[in-house]
């Protein structure tokens, strides 16, 4: 037998003692350190030393230099475990620990109140026939402005001034922007179909916006359409009716008033009263008593004939909603600001 075998003997019934002998972490610690840190461990210092031996030798101690390092290394865990064991057996019997207390139980996610103001708005929609479809967010100016008849001169642009993209020359016909509302999927959409047409469309909007407590910078959509022979205003009137009533009940009110958008004849918008002060104003509502939620109307014929449908025999309504809007008056909300904080004390509560 070589000095090394014997060596590796003494080492792993010396190494077997002691870690019988260790009873806490601390010296379980110390044990591992002695034999197999990697600095200074004894059997690490062997297994260094075999660069130096023999051909032969050096695979048989080497063989036997790693079982071993394996077999101290699996020991350690087995009195690891059988350690903590002992001390959690001691820690209940002692009473310190209730196991019987009910655990912590995991924290769900869920969907942001504007997701589901969204998905409760589309799912109406959909009972009354409108497909959901979407569009992109940064936009062409003619879908965003131009083919709603809003050129680049207007005065509504004012109203719906954005963020503008660097573009390589060229690679669209006009410029690219963040678009300003979900309206420019009216064109997109009646340019590649034919009437009947039924979409609504959601999806976030952005505006260079003085914030307040009912308006954002960034904010949700969702865009009506409807094409087909012998739409009139009591169409979109019964349309918005039923939404609201979806939504609210019967109990809020809901007013309808003469608004100008370029892209309809007539257009309107539609206020609920305010929850807040019931209709005698307050700061929600700006004094107004309503709160705004959306713009609406019969398509102008210009963007029928445009898009290439017969303008005598069809026609249309649009309208687009704002998600916060709603959201606000269905949760009793009284800043939109909220929203977009990202505060699970306030996400939390919907
Ligand atoms: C429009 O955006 C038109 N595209 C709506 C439309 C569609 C009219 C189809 C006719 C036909 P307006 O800028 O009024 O219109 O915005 C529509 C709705 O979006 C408002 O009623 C309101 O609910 C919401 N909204 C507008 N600005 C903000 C804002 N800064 N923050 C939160 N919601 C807003």
């Amino acid at each position: 037998m070589t000095a090394e075998a014997i060596d590796l003997e003494h080492l792993a019934s010396e190494a077997q003692a002691g870690l019988a002998s260790a009873t806490d972490e601390a010296a379980l610690q110390a044990w591992h350190v002695m034999y197999l840190g990697r600095s200074q461990g004894r059997l690490t210092a062997v297994l260094r030393t075999l660069g130096g031996l023999p051909v032969e030798e050096r695979k048989r101690v080497g063989a036997e230099a790693n079982a071993l390092k394996q077999q101290l290394e699996a020991a350690f865990e087995t009195r690891r475990e059988e350690l903590q064991g002992a001390a959690l057996a001691e820690t209940v019997e002692q009473g310190w620990l209730d196991v019987t207390l009910p655990g912590r139980a995991k924290k769900i996610g869920r969907l942001h109140p504007i997701t589901q103001t969204l998905r409760d708005m589309l799912g109406i929609f959909q009972r009354m026939g409108f497909s959901v479809v979407e569009g992109p967010e940064v936009e062409e100016d003619y879908y965003n402005f131009q083919a709603l008849r809003i050129p680049e001169d207007h005065p509504a642009r004012d109203m719906q001034d954005t963020l503008y993209i660097e573009q390589a020359k060229g690679r669209t016909a006009t410029p690219l922007l963040l678009r300003t509302h979900t309206s420019p999927n009216q064109a997109r959409f009646m340019e590649t179909h034919q009437p009947p047409i039924r979409i609504a469309v959601p999806g976030r909007v952005y505006r260079y916006e003085a914030t307040d407590a009912t308006r954002e910078w960034m904010f949700t959509q969702i865009e009506l359409l409807a094409v087909d022979e012998g739409l009139s205003m009591a169409d979109l009137k019964g349309t918005l009716f039923e939404l609201a009533k979806g939504l609210f009940g019967q109990e809020r009110r809901i007013r309808f008033r003469c608004d100008y958008f370029p892209f309809v004849e007539p257009g309107v918008d539609m206020a609920i009263d305010c929850f807040i002060c019931g209709g005698k104003g307050c700061k929600t509502c700006r004094g107004e008593g309503w709160i705004e939620v959306l713009g609406a109307g019969m398509v102008h014929p210009e963007i029928l004939s445009n898009m290439g449908y017969d303008a005598e025999r069809y026609t249309g309504f649009a309208a687009g909603i704002g998600a916060e809007r709603i959201a606000l008056l269905r949760y009793g909300v009284d800043d939109i600001r909220l929203f977009y904080q990202n505060d699970l004390r306030f996400l939390r509560q919907f």
